[in-house]
C-alpha cells in the first residue's frame, strides 16, 4: 500500500521508520517531512493545512492511507474534507472527525465532554469576555495556584499558571480583553490546580474498541530539574515506573472506557489516536487534557517499543477488525533525549550544519527540525527541536547512558539538551 504521513517532526520520522518495516508498505510519502524522512520515503513540499494540495497528491500518488501527525489539520477538519469529497472519501484518514478533534481544539468542549461522561478531571468553569466579573469571582473562590487555559489551540502556550490572585486576574484580562491568544482566548477555562505527577497514555481506537499503546513520561520544561519555560518536550521515557498495574487499571476503568463509550454514545466519528494527558494524584488518575494525535517526543520513545506491525493495525480501523489485533510491546526501557537549538523555546537560528549523525551506532536518530542543505548532501537545522535520540536498554539507566553517549556525538552550533531525562524515575 502507498501511505502519506502529514507532518515534519520527530513524531513523523518515527512513524515513517516504523511503517518502513512493514511488509504491507509499497511507497511512502511524507508532507512536508524533514531530512530524516527523506531517507525513508519521498518528501512532498506541502503544508499540512493545504487540503486541496493533499487531495491532488493523494490522487496522483494513489495513496491508500493518510496518517495525520499534528493536531492542526485534524482540528481544521481534514477527516471531514476527505469524507465529503466523492473522489477521495474511500481513502482512510487516521485521525478523528472535526467534531472529535474538538477534544483537543477546545478545552471547553473537552471539559464538558469529561463532565458528561463522568471522567475525572480538575473542577472548572469557562468564561467569555462578557463574563469577566464572574470569572474573577470564581478565581477568588479558588485556592492558589490558579490555572487559566485559552480555549483554543495556542501552539502549546495557552496554559498559564499563576501563584497570586492579582496575577491571575491580570492574565484573565489579558486573555479575554486583550486577546492575548487571538481567537483561541475568546473563552478561558479556569480550573482547580492538581498536584501530582504527569504521564501520557495513548490508545488507538476505531470509535468502538481500543488498544493500549505503551505509555510515556514527557519532560516539558527547557531546563534540568523542570525549570524554565515550557517547550514541546525535551525528552521522554517509557515505560513509566509509577504507572503500575493498579494505576493503569484505574486509567482503563475511569478514563479510557468512559472516553471511548462517550464518543460512541455521542455519535462522534473517531478513528485514530487518543492521547490522554494524565496526572496521578494520590494514586488516582485525572485528565489534564486530551490530544487527538500522538505526542512528540513521546512517539519517538514508544514506537521503538511496539513490536506489532502498526501499519497493519491502522488499516484495521476502517473494517471493524481492530479488536482482533494485539499490540505486542518490547519489555525494554526506551529513553529519548531531544537536542534543541540555542534560544529555544524563544528565537533561535536556523540553517546550521549538523555533523556526526552517522557516528551514532547504538541509538535511533529521529530528525525533528532538520532539512537537507543546498547540495542535498548535508543536513542543517530548521527548527527549535532538532534531533531526537532514542535508545533501548534493559534498565532506564542503560537506555539513558546510550542516549547521552549519542547526544554527545551529534554536533551543531548551539546544541542544547537536558541532562536529567529519566533521572527522576530511575529505579
Ligand atoms: P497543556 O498545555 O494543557 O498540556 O498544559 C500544560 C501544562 O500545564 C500541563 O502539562 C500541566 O503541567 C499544567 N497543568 C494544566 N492543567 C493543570 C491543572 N489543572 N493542575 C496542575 N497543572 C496543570
Ligand atoms: N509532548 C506533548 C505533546 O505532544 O503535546
Amino acid at each position: 500500500m502507498n501511505v502519506l504521513i502529514l507532518g515534519s517532526g520527530g513524531r513523523e520520522h518515527a512513524l515513517a521508520w516504523k511503517f518502513s518495516q512493514s511488509p504491507l508498505l509499497n511507497q511512502l510519502f511524507i508532507a512536508p517531512g524533514n531530512a530524516g524522512t527523506s531517507s525513508l520515503g519521498t518528501n512532498i513540499p506541502l503544508s499540512v493545512n493545504d487540503f486541496e494540495g493533499i487531495k491532488s497528491t493523494v490522487l496522483k500518488k494513489e495513496i491508500d492511507l493518510v496518517v495525520v501527525g499534528p493536531e492542526e489539520p485534524l482540528v481544521n477538519g481534514i477527516y471531514d474534507f476527505f469524507k465529503l469529497d466523492a473522489l477521495i472519501r474511500h481513502i482512510p484518514v487516521v485521525g478523528p472527525s472535526k467534531l472529535g478533534a474538538q477534544l483537543e481544539g477546545s478545552k471547553d468542549f473537552a471539559k464538558a465532554f469529561m463532565k458528561r461522561n463522568g471522567i475525572p478531571t480538575a473542577a472548572s468553569r469557562t468564561f467569555t469576555s462578557a463574563e469577566i466579573q464572574a470569572g474573577k469571582a470564581f478565581l477568588s473562590a479558588l485556592r492558589p495556584p490558579y490555572v487559566l487555559k485559552a480555549d483554543g489551540l495556542a501552539a502549546g502556550k495557552g496554559v498559564i499558571i499563576c501563584n497570586s490572585l492579582v496575577e491571575a486576574e491580570a492574565e484573565l484580562d489579558d486573555m479575554l480583553i486583550n486577546s492575548r491568544f487571538g481567537k483561541a482566548s475568546e473563552k478561558v477555562v479556569i480550573e482547580e490546580f492538581l498536584n501530582g505527577i504527569e504521564l501520557s497514555v495513548f490508545v488507538i481506537t476505531d470509535g468502538n474498541t481500543w488498544k493500549l499503546l505503551p505509555e510515556a513520561k514527557d519532560y516539558k520544561r527547557i531546563g534540568n530539574g523542570d525549570t524554565g519555560p515550557n517547550t514541546g518536550g525535551m525528552g521522554a521515557v517509557s515505560p513509566v515506573p509509577f504507572a503500575d498495574e493498579a494505576f493503569m487499571q484505574k486509567v482503563v476503568d475511569r478514563v479510557i472506557n468512559p472516553t471511548i463509550n462517550g464518543l460512541k454514545i455521542e455519535g462522534i466519528d473517531y478513528k485514530g489516536f487518543v492521547f490522554f494527558g494524565l496526572i496521578k494524584v494520590n494514586g488516582d488518575p485525572f485528565v489534564i487534557e486530551y490530544n487527538v494525535r500522538l505526542g512528540d517526543p513521546e512517539t519517538e520513545t514508544i514506537i521503538p517499543r511496539i513490536k506489532t506491525d502498526l501499519l497493519e493495525v491502522l488499516t484495521s480501523l476502517n473494517n471493524g477488525t481492530l479488536r482482533n489485533h494485539t499490540i505486542e510491546t518490547d519489555n525494554r526501557h526506551a529513553l529519548t533525549v531531544m537536542l534543541v537549538s540555542a534560544g529555544y523555546p524563544g528565537d533561535y537560528p536556523k540553517g546550521l550544519e549538523i555533523t556526526s549523525l552517522n557516528k551514532v551506532a547504538d541509538s535511533l536518530v529521529f530528525h525533528a527540525g532538520t532539512t537537507s542543505d543546498q547540495s542535498g548532501e548535508g543536513v542543517v537545522t530548521s527548527g527549535g527541536r532538532v534531533i531526537a535520540i532514542t535508545s533501548l536498554g534493559a534498565s532506564i539507566t542503560e537506555a539513558r547512558d546510550l542516549s547521552y553517549k549519542a547526544a554527545a556525538k551529534v554536533d551543531y552550533l548551539g546544541k542544547t539538551y537536558r541532562t536529567d531525562i529519566g533521572l527522576d524515575v530511575v529505579n
